[in-house]
Order: structure tokens, then C-alpha cells, then sequence
């Protein structure tokens, strides 16, 4: 260890690290969250804003409304509001962990201040630049609603929650530098070449995927929530090229298993990623089939939007760990850390 190294103190790492998984746990438990309410029809259970049927902590009984909240809130909802409490709490615990999260991610960057003379510095502009993606993702979630679910508008948010939870593992990950670098000291293109085919194939899957979800929603609107079975038929184009594009981003993710299984000096963490970006690209593929044939069961949308998020999650990670050499060798060189380092 060289003495500038020893700027970076040991406690505040692992403060970090643990803030920062934290964080990436919250954000994954809020998309997880955001899925259920849409596919429980819940968006409405709570029909003010910030406060919930006007308190804080939303009634569990009719009982405690007053009498005329149907006038109150009526207008609101267009003429139609029955107090469901199931609905009511579960748009209620989304909103509290939404709020958790801006907590979780602010708090990732009061965590990351130790860093910000020491050449782990990036942790702290990065853990900054989370900190604002979070806002504006907040305020183009307002717009999605204002622009009643504009196609591009959708997209563009879940595009955004990617990015946010690529920030968030880029910073967990760098913060493990030390550890990374010496696993592929000297890279490994086709390994590289092959998840960076995985992830761009599972990217365009998710857009397509938003703009299938975004047609459903057209659907359920004209027909119902009561018409689960005759959803999918009424499903454009776009829902057969996604359907079938799921088996191209399946051979990839078979030949990426089946590359680092076959290299006997592919380092453990990589051999368990590659075989949990599989496993979830089956469970996805499960799940897609679940709704397709099976009357969109509520329970299949959320993990479907879950496990897709997921899926982009470990393959990012596979990434960075491949390509940890050069991501992070300034960080850890002597050399570097002398020059910036007073
Ligand atoms: C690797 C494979 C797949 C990925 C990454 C993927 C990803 C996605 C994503 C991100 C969405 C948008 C979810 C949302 O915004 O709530 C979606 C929606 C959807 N996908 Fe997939 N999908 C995959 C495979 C499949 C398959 C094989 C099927 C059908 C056989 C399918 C059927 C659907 C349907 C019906 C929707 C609309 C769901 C809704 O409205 O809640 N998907 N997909």
C-alpha cells in the first residue's frame, strides 16, 4: 500500500459499500413496487397528493372517511371512487418507498464525501449525479402522468431508471477497484464483445417491452380490468417481434454461459453472473409466456418488469468486472494515486 493510498479510509469504504447496496436494493424494491400498482389497478388508490384521502397515514375503513368523500374526491377520479384499502395501501407503501429512495440514494452521497480528495474520487461525482437523475426522474414521472402516458414520455422514464441503476452498481462496483482489476488483468474481447451483444439486444427488448406494456395499457382501457383473457389478442405487431426476439437474447446468453464455462480460468464471481443472467432470461421468458397464454395473471407484470430491470443490472455488473482493468487501473496505480494525491 502506498501512503496516499491510506487517504482512503478502510470504515468509510465499507460505510459506503453497504450504503450504496442499500440504495441499489431500494430502487430495485420500488420498480418492484411501481409494477404492483399498475397491475393491480391501485394508481388511484390514493386520489390526492402528497397526502392520501387528505392524511398522512391513509384509513383502513370506510368508516373513517367522511361521509361525502365521494364528493370531496369524485372529481378527481371522474365521478368513480370506492374506497378500496388494499388499493389504498399498496399506492401508499409505493409512495413511502419512493420517498425512501431519494432518502437511500442522498444518504449514498453523504457517504461518499470521504472520497472526494482521494483518487476514489469519481464515487463522489458519481454518487452526486444519482442524487440529480433521481430528481429529474421524479419530475419526468410528473410529466408522464401531465402527458397521460405519451409512448416516448414512458420510455424515456424507464430509460432514465436504468441509467440510475447503472450509476448506482458502477459505484458499488468501484468501490470493490482493488479487487476488480486483478480479475481479467488483461481484459477479455470476447467476452466483452459478447455481453455488450447481450446487453444491446436486452435493451432493445426492453423498449420494446415498454411500448407492448403502453399498447396493453390502450387495451385495458377500452376493454377492462375485468377482460384478462382478451387482452393479448387485441395486442398490436410489436407484441409478436417482442415475443420472438426473446429467444435471440436467449442463444446470446446460452453462448455467454456456455464461453465462460468452457475458459477453466474464468473467475467464480463471473461464472455465478453468467449463470443468473440465464437463469433470469428463462424466468423473464416464463413469465412473458404466463401472460401470453394465461390470461395475464396480475402477478406476472410486475416480476416481468422487475426481472427485466434485473436482467440489464447483472449484465452491466458483467461488464464492468470484465472491463474492471481499465475502468478502475487509475485508481489503483501507485503512480497516479502519487500524482493526485497531495
Ligand atoms: C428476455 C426476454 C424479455 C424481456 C427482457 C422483456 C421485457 C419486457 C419489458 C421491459 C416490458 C415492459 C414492462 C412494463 O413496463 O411494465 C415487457 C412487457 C411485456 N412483455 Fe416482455 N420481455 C421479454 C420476453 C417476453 C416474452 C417471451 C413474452 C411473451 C411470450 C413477453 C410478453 C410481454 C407482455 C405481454 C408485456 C406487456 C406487459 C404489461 O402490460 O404489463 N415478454 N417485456
Amino acid at each position: 500500500m502506498t501512503s496516499s493510498r491510506k487517504h482512503i479510509n478502510a470504515r468509510s469504504l465499507r460505510i459506503f459499500r453497504k450504503v450504496a447496496l442499500l440504495t441499489v436494493l431500494t430502487v430495485y424494491l420500488v420498480i418492484l413496487a411501481g409494477g404492483i400498482v399498475r397491475s393491480t389497478g391501485a394508481g388511484m388508490g390514493c386520489p390526492d397528493w402528497p397526502k392520501c384521502f387528505g392524511s398522512w397515514v391513509p384509513p383502513t375503513e370506510e368508516s373513517q372517511l367522511p361521509l361525502n368523500y365521494k364528493e370531496i374526491y369524485g372529481k378527481k377520479l371522474k365521478g368513480e371512487v370506492v374506497f378500496n384499502a388494499t388499493k389504498t395501501w399498496i399506492e401508499y407503501v409505493n409512495r413511502l418507498l419512493g420517498v425512501l429512495t431519494g432518502f437511500m440514494i442522498f444518504l449514498t452521497f453523504v457517504a461518499s464525501f470521504p472520497f472526494r480528495h482521494t483518487s476514489y474520487r469519481l464515487l463522489f461525482y458519481l454518487s452526486f449525479l444519482a442524487f440529480v437523475l433521481v430528481g429529474i426522474q421524479g419530475w419526468l414521472g410528473s410529466k408522464v402522468v401531465s402527458f397521460e402516458l405519451l409512448p416516448s414520455m414512458v420510455t424515456l422514464h424507464m430509460l432514465l431508471a436504468i441509467l440510475i441503476v447503472f450509476v448506482l452498481l458502477y459505484l458499488l462496483l468501484a468501490s470493490y477497484a482493488e479487487q476488480l482489476t486483478s480479475l481479467f488483468p488483461k481484459g477479455n474481447m470476447r467476452l466483452n464483445r459478447l455481453i455488450l451483444i447481450n446487453l444491446g439486444f436486452s435493451l432493445i427488448q426492453l423498449i420494446m417491452g415498454t411500448q407492448v406494456r403502453e399498447e396493453m395499457d390502450h387495451v385495458i382501457a377500452r376493454l377492462g380490468y375485468l377482460a384478462r383473457f382478451e387482452w393479448i389478442e387485441n395486442l398490436n405487431f410489436l407484441f409478436y417481434v417482442h415475443r420472438s426476439f426473446s429467444i435471440l437474447i436467449l442463444v446470446v446468453g446460452f453462448i455467454l454461459f456456455y464461453q465462460v464455462y468452457r475458459q477453466k480460468a474464468s473467475p467464480q464471481l463471473v461464472r455465478k453472473l453468467v449463470a443468473i443472467n440465464l437463469l433470469i432470461i428463462v424466468l423473464e421468458i416464463a413469465t412473458g409466456v404466463s401472460m401470453a397464454y394465461f390470461g395475464v395473471p396480475a402477478f406476472s407484470q410486475p416480476i416481468h418488469l422487475l426481472m427485466s430491470i434485473l436482467l440489464m443490472g447483472v449484465q452491466f455488473i458483467v461488464w464492468v468486472v470484465v472491463n474492471a482493468e481499465w475502468l478502475f487501473k487509475k485508481w489503483t496505480s501507485p503512480k497516479y494515486l502519487q500524482s493526485v494525491i497531495p
